[in-house]
């Protein structure tokens, strides 16, 4: 995908000053862009030139990349004139998509308020604080584990957490735990796509089979309450409720993964934000919701146009697509100080990368609550954490983080 300056036209004439060092046009949706070193350089760089820029992709043809912090805000807020039901994520192409206007994440409003309404109440900060305890020792518990074998590699170390979180959350019965565990890990951690593509197609199944079983016999859990739940007087057809379930599935395991993984590196590389919270100066909930804003994984979100609109000095018509980078929002000078460093005392905080308005993360309390969980952990139990290899960064610009970052672990 090749981001231009100038709108519609490819930007002739004299040099892109947004271009890389090297003279080359930024590539957004090349992953290889989020993990070079001078990426900050190059967005800032791309925003000055215009907040909106027209972009070309391959997958899901021209889209406006919105790199500023309120004008994605302003997208993010407006379900009406910005619809989810074209896709809410680059690279699924531009027909309408699987699940659109029957999936949370690709509904709106009132559809979009009727699909979320029986998860809410499973993901409220009070229903999280009472599984707070269970997080906290689950935890405890793996980064023992991982000091005893001494060296490990971090994103399986903190991978195991929200998997474990997640059966919680769906009350899979003990006896499918590892069946569970095991298609998710191929469908997420699986080192090819078709491993992980074979992990989805086991999933779906088990979900439709629990989704059928809690119809005929409900219980207290989430799927239950998804299962039972009239909308409009009707129950939910039972492809829709899986559908949901899987959105809650996807959601809730890649991202609090890559995000503790990213966020535990930065703390390795840099002993004095580590110092600050060993030794109580920073607090760990304003240090996940720093960290969270600094790896922004979840790199975009994507919007299509109702209506005609105009956004950033750029007229869009019905049907053009909008993406918000929200990396790029997130550290938007305009809104935050210096805000390509980590800084846990920065207030107020108020990034997007858990999106903002309707389709705000429904799971964001768990998610605080579990990457606090892993920071404490670590914090508590070891003297040292050490990189001993390089860590290899997975090339998505959806969830982006690190496939492997091989570490030695020193008990405190
Ligand atoms: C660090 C962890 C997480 C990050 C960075 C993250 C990020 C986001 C973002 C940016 C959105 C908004 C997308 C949009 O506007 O199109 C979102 C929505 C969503 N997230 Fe999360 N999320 C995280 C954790 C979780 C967890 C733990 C769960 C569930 C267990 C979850 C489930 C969902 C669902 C179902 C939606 C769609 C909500 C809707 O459309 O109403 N997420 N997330």
């Amino acid at each position: 995908m090749v981001t231009t300056a100038t709108g519609t036209e490819p930007a002739p004439g004299p040099p892109d000053p947004a271009a890389r060092a090297d003279g080359a046009p930024v590539r957004l949706t090349d992953p290889a862009l989020w993990s070079t070193p001078g990426l900050p350089q190059t967005i800032d760089a791309l925003r000055a030139l215009a907040p909106v820029h027209r972009t070309e992709t391959e997958d899901d043809g021209p889209v406006w990349s919105v790199l500023t912090y309120e004008l994605s805000a302003q997208v993010l807020r407006d379900t009406r004139r910005y619809s989810s039901e074209g896709g809410s994520l680059l690279g699924t192409g531009t027909g309408r998509p699987a699940g659109a206007g029957r999936m949370m994440a690709l509904c709106d409003p009132p559809r979009h308020r009727q699909l979320r309404a029986p998860a809410t109440p499973f993901f409220s900060p009070g229903g999280v604080r009472g599984a707070a305890r269970t997080i906290d020792e689950l935890a405890g518990t793996l980064v023992r584990e991982a000091l005893r074998r001494g060296e490990v590699d971090l994103v399986d170390l903190v991978s195991a957490l929200p998997l474990e979180v997640m059966c919680d959350l769906l009350d899979v019965p003990d006896g499918d735990r590892p069946l569970v565990v095991r298609v998710c890990d191929a469908a997420f951690l699986g080192r090819t796509p078709e491993e992980r593509r074979g992990g989805h197609q086991q999933l779906i199944p088990y979900l439709m089979h629990q989704v059928m079983r809690r119809r005929a016999d409900p219980g207290d859990d989430l799927i239950s309450a998804m299962a039972q739940y009239r909308a409009g007087g009707r129950l939910l057809p039972v492809e829709d409720v899986v559908l949901n379930l899987d959105n809650i599935v996807v959601g809730g395991v890649q991202t609090v993964r890559h995000t503790a993984a990213m966020s535990l590196l930065a703390l390795i590389r840099d002993p004095a934000l580590w110092r600050h919270l060993t030794d109580g100066a920073a607090e760990v909930g304003a240090a996940v919701d720093e960290l969270l804003r600094w790896t922004s994984v979840g790199l975009h979100t994507l919007r299509t146009v109702t209506e005609e609109t105009e956004l950033g000095g750029r007229r869009l018509a019905p049907g053009d697509r909008v993406v918000p980078w929200i990396w790029a929002a997130n550290r938007d000078p305009g809104v935050f100080e210096r805000p390509h460093e980590i800084d846990f005392a920065r207030s107020p905080n108020r990034h997007l990368a858990l999106g903002l308005g309707a389709h705000y993360c429904i799971g964001a309390p768990l998610a605080k609550a579990e990457l606090g969980a892993l920071f404490t952990a670590v914090l508590r139990h070891t003297s040292r954490v050490e990189l001993t290899g390089e860590p290899k960064y997975n090339g998505s610009i959806i969830n982006f983080g690190l496939d492997a970052c091989p570490v030695r672990l020193t008990p405190r």
